[in-house]
């Protein structure tokens, strides 16, 4: 795998793009069927409310979410109009504050032609959310917001866009600038940190940890806007071994995590470690002998032991879903996918083979031939197990 040359020295870019398609292509799809099956002309939308272009290295843009957005919008309604013959319509909404930006946003939606209808907007997202609701009513809508801090990204901005049904949210949180300054007791920063995790009285505990600060945005995403699931995945830094950013992934409908934990193990685990040696070796003055490929395991090493570790968690967090009683396997596996950084098929297995060891039961009880759990399967701690949760 090549990285783009307009992607060196700013890898983490590519990650962040790679993932904005593989999740944007599935959801274009899976919205389109939807409404295909509600009947009539739709429109689906892709809102990019922090839009650029940010340092792009291309005179067509392919390195920026506007082409990426409208791209996968087009590339789903293509086979959808193959598939299921859907007069799907496509708009698109871009938001930018700097205006050099703005105005090679604007030549190039000018230029573009295509079959989405475009509307870009100068200044800032919180000014425009007004519009943006009117303009797109109460149609199915991507939104990605993907900023260069915290300020500004305030949680009220983002709720009204989110809360009507049919709408999946992306947020780049910019980790790496907001640990920076989480703690700092500069009365502005408090301000900002209140408005960026939607608190509205409280202040941001001190001290929280990456996991504990994730947590909470997610947990705010959820409540602040009518979000029913909510999950995320740290992009690293090339070079460094430290988180830059977090993805996090916010949706109605349980197959979000489904999706998103699929994209994850693509782009954080198979491809990032690629990415990331070829990153380290063109830094380096001699380079590598070796390609990236060669060099690389097959999984990132980040990746693959977030991975392992969540495996060994999976029975504690089983116990805490299963704690009152006997569930629908479609009810547990969403709310494990939420936590733990597993694609629902490897959670599965895990989770039968805590039913071969016999920690778990499964009604009815699965044929000889089967490895993995069915939605309508009902499941339950074993008897033992449960006393030794009590
Ligand atoms: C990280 S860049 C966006 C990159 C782009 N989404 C991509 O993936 O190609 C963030 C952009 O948001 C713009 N920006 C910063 N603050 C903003 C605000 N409050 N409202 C809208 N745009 C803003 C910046 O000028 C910059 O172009």
């Amino acid at each position: 795998m090549d990285v783009p040359e307009e992607y060196f020295g700013r890898e983490q870019s590519y990650l962040k793009h790679r993932f904005l398609t593989e999740y944007l292509r599935a959801w274009a799809h899976k919205i389109g069927r939807l409404v295909a099956r509600e009947g009539g002309k739709q429109r689906i939308w892709y809102i990019d409310v922090f839009a650029g272009p940010w340092r792009s290295q291309d005179t067509d843009l392919r390195d920026t979410s506007i082409y990426i957005g409208l791209q996968a919008l087009e590339e789903a309604a293509e086979t959808l109009r193959e598939q299921v013959g859907a007069g799907i319509e496509l708009g698109a909404v871009f938001v930018e504050k700097s205006p050099s930006a703005f105005r090679r946003l604007k030549s190039y939606l000018d230029g573009r032609g295509g079959a989405v209808v475009t509307d870009a907007y100068l200044g800032e997202f919180g000014t425009h959310v007004r519009a943006i609701q009117e303009l797109i009513g109460d149609d199915p809508a991507f939104i990605f917001v993907d900023p260069t801090g915290f300020k500004g990204v305030e949680m009220r901005f983002i709720a009204p866009l989110v809360e009507p049904r049919f709408r999946d949210v992306l947020i780049n949180v910019m980790f790496n600038d907001v640990n920076r300054w989480k703690d700092d007791p500069r009365a502005f920063l408090r301000e900002q940190m209140r408005a960026f995790f939607g608190l509205s009285d409280a202040d941001l505990p001190s001290g929280l940890g990456e996991i504990e600060l994730m947590r909470l945005y997610r947990a705010q995403l959820k409540t602040r806007c009518n979000v029913a699931w909510a999950a995320d995945m740290s992009i690293p830094h090339p070079t460094i071994e430290r988180t830059w950013f977090r993805l996090v992934i916010g949706g109605k409908h349980e197959k979000v995590l489904e999706v998103f934990r699929s994209a994850e193990k693509r782009v954080a685990g198979a491809e990032a470690s690629i990415i990331r040696e070829g990153a380290r070796s063109r830094r380096t003055a001699q380079g590598s002998l070796f390609a990236p490929e060669e060099i690389a395991s097959t999984e990132d090493r980040r990746y693959a032991q977030q991975q392992q570790a969540d495996l060994t968690r999976v029975g504690a967090e089983l116990s805490k879903v299963l704690e009152r009683g006997p569930l629908r396997w479609s009810r547990v596996w969403p709310r494990l996918l939420e936590e733990l950084h597993l694609t629902r098929g490897d959670l599965s297995k895990q989770c039968f083979q805590l039913y071969s060891n016999g920690q778990l039961s499964v009604s009815p009880t699965p044929g000889t031939r089967r490895r993995t759990l069915h939605d309508d399967d009902v499941i339950s701690l074993r008897a033992s197990d449960a006393r030794g949760q009590a």
